[in-house]
C-alpha cells in the first residue's frame, strides 16, 4: 500500500553504525531505523542469540510458559521501577496495553468512571485508533472516523493546563519524557517531577511512553531516571529488541495485578525468539560501563552539534534533545526533509521530526570518532542544502 514516502535506497548489509546498499554505497546510520537498531547492525552477540534461539524454538504461544520471557521480565524488573512486565510487539501495542492497564486499575479500585487520560501537544504514541486519539495530531486523525474518546490534550510543559484538565473522569497522565516524532523536545525534569506529584495528589496514574527515548538512549536505562521519579506504568519498544520486533509494558504491582487472565493478550507477545533478542540487548546495555559510554559519546556529539550551530547560525535555530536522541531545529526556508536528502547525498542517514527538526538517533554503540564524522557530514550537507536554496531564492 502507498503508506510510506520511501527514499530510493535499499540496504543489503550493515556493520556497526554503517549500512551498504546493493550497489556498494556506504552510509553512516544516524537514524537506526528510527531509534531502533540500538546495538547497530550485525552485532555479533545479538545475531548469535537470534540464530541459536531460532534453531531451538521460535514460537509456542502464551498457552505455555516461556523461559526466555520469564528471564527477560525478571531482568527488566530487577533493573527498573517495575514489578511486572507484559510483552508485545510494537510501541503502539504497548501503549494500548498501558492505557488498558490504567483504566482497569481505576475500575478495579472502585473508580470505573475514571477512564480519561491527559496527553500532550506534540506527542506521538502510535497509529492504532486509540493511540491516534492520544497523539491528537489532526493530520493523522483525518479520515479515520470519530476520534476514540478518553484523551484530553494539553500544551507540553504547562502545569497549570494539566491541573485544569484534571476532572472527575481523569484516570492518569501519559507523556514521553522526550518527545521524539513531535520534534525532539525533552520535558523539563522539574515538569516530570511535578507530574508525579500531581498524580499522587489527585490519586491518578502516571504512564510514561519510553518507546523512543528508553532502553539506554538517554544515557540511563530509562529516561525518567534523570528526573529521579518512578511512573506507575511505562511502555517500551524500538530499542528493546535491537531491531527485532518486541514491545513491553512495565508496571508496578498496584497496576499490573488487575490485568488478570482474559483481560489482555497477544499471540506473538514475548515469544522465545523475540525474548532471546531482548535478553541479548540487555546483556550489552547492562554491561558495566556501557551506559556511561552512551552518556559520554552523547555529550561529545552535543558539543559538536552546538559548534555546528555556531558555524551555521542562519540555518540552525537550536540543538535539542537528550542523550543520543538529538534534534537540529532548522531555520526556514531550509526544511528538514531537504536537509535530510542533502545528508543522504553526503552518506549520512538521519530522520526528520516535527517542528522542522532533523533528528539524530544513532546506534548506542557509536564512537566519538563516528560522532565527529557524522557532524562533518552534516556540515557538508548543510552547505549543500544552502547552495540549493540560493538559486531557489534568486528565482523568487
Ligand atoms: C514515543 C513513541 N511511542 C510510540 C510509538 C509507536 O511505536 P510503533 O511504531 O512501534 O508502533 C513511537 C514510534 O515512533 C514513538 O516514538
Amino acid at each position: 500500500m502507498p503508506t510510506y514516502n520511501r527514499a530510493d535506497l535499499a540496504f543489503e548489509r550493515g556493520e556497526g553504525a554503517r549500512l551498504w546498499t546493493a550497489d556498494g554505497r556506504r552510509f553512516l546510520d544516524f537514524g537506526s531505523g528510527i531509534a531502533t537498531s540500538s546495538l547497530g547492525h550485525n552485532h555479533p552477540h545479538l545475531v548469535r542469540a537470534i540464530c541459536d534461539q531460532a534453531a531451538k524454538v521460535m514460537h509456542v504461544s502464551n498457552l505455555y510458559r516461556v523461559p526466555e520471557a520469564e528471564r527477560l521480565a525478571a531482568r527488566h524488573v530487577a533493573a527498573s521501577f517495575a514489578d511486572s512486565v507484559f510483552f508485545c510487539n510494537s510501541g503502539a501495542e504497548a501503549n494500548e496495553g498501558m492505557i488498558k492497564a490504567m483504566r482497569k486499575a481505576m475500575a478495579e479500585t472502585g473508580r470505573p468512571e475514571r477512564f480519561r487520560i491527559i496527553t500532550f501537544e506534540g506527542a506521538f504514541h502510535g497509529r492504532t485508533l486509540a493511540m491516534l486519539a492520544a497523539t491528537g495530531n489532526p493530520k493523522y486523525l483525518e479520515g479515520f472516523g470519530p476520534r476514540v474518546d478518553g484523551f484530553d490534550q494539553v500544551p507540553f510543559g504547562n502545569m497549570n493546563a494539566v491541573r485544569d484538565a484534571i476532572g472527575p473522569a481523569t484516570a492518569g497522565i501519559l507523556i514521553e519524557p522526550v518527545q521524539g516524532e513531535g520534534g525532539v523536545r525533552p520535558a523539563e525534569l522539574r515538569f516530570l517531577r511535578e507530574l508525579r506529584a500531581t498524580c499522587d495528589e489527585f490519586g491518578l496514574l502516571l504512564g510514561l511512553d519510553e518507546v523512543q527515548i528508553g532502553m539506554g538512549r538517554s544515557g540511563k536505562l530509562w529516561a525518567h531516571q534523570w528526573a529521579g521519579i518512578e511512573p506507575d506504568v511505562m511502555s517500551s519498544a524500538k530499542g528493546i529488541g535491537g531491531g527485532f520486533p518486541l514491545g513491553a509494558i512495565l508496571a508496578k504491582e498496584h497496576v499490573a495485578k488487575h490485568l488478570k487472565p482474559g483481560t489482555h493478550g497477544t499471540t506473538y507477545g514475548g515469544n522465545p525468539l523475540a525474548c532471546a533478542a531482548g535478553n541479548a540487548v540487555l546483556d550489552v546495555i547492562l554491561a558495566p560501563g556501557f551506559l556511561d559510554g552512551v552518556d559520554r559519546v552523547a555529550r561529545h556529539l552535543w558539543r559538536a552539534l552546538v559548534a555546528l550551530k555556531d558555524r551555521h547560525p542562519e540555518l540552525i535555530e537550536d540543538v535539542r534533545g537528550a542523550g543520543l536522541l538529538l534534534g537540529i531545529k532548522l531555520r526556514e526556508p531550509l526544511v528538514n526533509t531537504d536537509a535530510q536528502a542533502a545528508a543522504v547525498a553526503e552518506g549520512l542517514l538521519t530522520v526528520a521530526a516535527g517542528m522542522n527538526v532533523l533528528r539524530l538517533a544513532p546506534p548506542l554503540i557509536i564512537t566519538e570518532a563516528e560522532a565527529d564524522e557524522a557532524v562533518d557530514l552534516l556540515d557538508r550537507a548543510l552547505r549543500r542544502a544552502k547552495a540549493a536554496l540560493a538559486p531557489a531564492k534568486a528565482a523568487e
